[in-house]
């Protein structure tokens, strides 16, 4: 099991999770328009870059600068660079093959390439744009037309980013789902919030925390493909109905797997049914089989169901919840490493102590960018 997560940064925790956040206003990834674009120049020759960084002098962009490629696929590991200045004779590997490495990378390949040569001729052109450069500059450089230039390049750049937003419409198709049961009210944001507790007690990394917060909203959007009839029926299902209802699962990673960014999140909408000793669904993966994420999110799920009150039920205590868990670990169904972990964490939030989270202030930083362009 990994090692708890040493930051002292926190996050509100604490109580009943009585602070409800929108699904949105926690989604840090979402700030994209409040960003300074980031330009990566590449070029051997000094006298190059100074060139370029003198004609981007006045506009608002970050530049950074490479002097091969080696040390711009570096920035780019680290850096969200928005476009890439470059030029195709480079030393150790050339323009093309730097591009084509980029534009076959998918962390890479939508970050546009601006290509600048002193080479004329139709053949460098083509090659290029095989290669997967986006525009193409010829020497001598006029600055007019490559302000213009890559101003054109990081609209298409922004407007590319803007169609994650989409993910936004798919949260909400989340949310009118989980409404259609009336009784579950503000589940989601609060399993978001227990897997993200259990994901940061594991020192699971960002993107897998940002993983669980989404699976807390789109697990069951799968949903949307069971028939009220079935999902509200009052007895019990017959088998025909069952497979439907445990179709959600598979439906749900359909619905949203066209998404990129998603894709971290697809093994816990596909998997949260699973259980530990194989008797779960839809594939019967057992014990580690199971993608932790999805282990950890089901747990949350669980707790957050039994401490709710529902028409056919009270709301457990904490304490009732964590023993059932605990049985149902007993019988083989969770991961019972994960179910110990999860009573630790539920014990400091009973103490009122907040369990450590990495990244509070990312999130609040999130919450205002958020904010502020939804008030414009
Ligand atoms: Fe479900």
């Amino acid at each position: 099991m990994a090692t708890p997560n040493p930051s002292n940064t926190k996050l509100d925790l604490s109580g009943s999770l009585g602070k409800q956040l929108k699904p949105f206003e926690l989604d840090f990834e979402l700030d994209v328009s409040e960003r300074q674009p980031t330009i990566l120049i590449v070029d051997d020759l000094e006298i190059n870059r100074r060139l370029l960084r003198a004609m981007l002098k006045a506009a608002p962009y970050r530049v950074l600068e490479a002097r091969r490629p080696a040390e711009a696929l570096t920035v780019l590991e680290s850096e969200q660079v928005d476009l890439l200045i470059l030029d195709l004779m480079m030393p150790e590997m050339s323009g093309l093959e730097f591009c084509h490495r980029i534009k076959s990378n998918r962390r890479t390949q939508l970050v546009p390439i601006l290509m600048i040569t002193s080479v004329q001729g139709i053949e460098n052109e083509i090659a290029g744009i095989a290669s997967g450069a986006d525009e193409f500059l010829i020497k001598p450089l006029h600055p007019d037309v490559v302000r213009t230039r890559i101003r054109a390049m990081l609209r298409n750049k922004a407007a590319i980013d803007s169609l994650e937003e989409a993910e936004t419409i798919l949260f909400a198709l989340a949310q009118a789902v989980e409404k259609r049961d009336k009784y579950t009210g503000d589940h989601c944001e609060r399993l978001a919030r227990y897997s993200v507790m259990l994901g940061s007690a594991m020192g699971l990394a960002r993107w897998e925390l940002v993983a669980l917060h989404r699976g807390g909203f789109l697990h069951d959007i799968g949903k949307v493909s069971v028939p009220d009839a079935i999902l509200f029926k009052k007895g019990s299902l017959t088998e025909e109905e069952w497979i439907v209802m445990r179709g959600h699962t598979v439906k749900g990673e359909e619905i949203c797997r066209p998404m990129k960014t998603l894709a971290p999140v697809l093994p816990i909408i596909r998997s949260h049914h699973e259980r530990w000793d194989g008797t779960g669904y839809p594939d019967g993966l057992k014990g580690e089989q199971i993608p932790l994420t999805a282990r950890i999110l089901q747990i949350a799920d669980i707790f957050d169901a039994l401490t709710t009150a529902r028409p056919y039920k009270p709301a457990f205590s904490r304490a009732e919840a964590l023993s059932t868990l605990d049985a149902e670990a007993a019988r083989g169904w969770r991961d019972v490493e994960l179910v110990s972990l999860f009573q630790e964490c539920v014990h400091k939030l009973d103490k009122d102590e907040e369990p450590e989270t990495p990244w509070a202030s990312d999130l609040a930083q999130s919450l205002e960018n958020m904010r502020q362009s939804l008030s414009r």
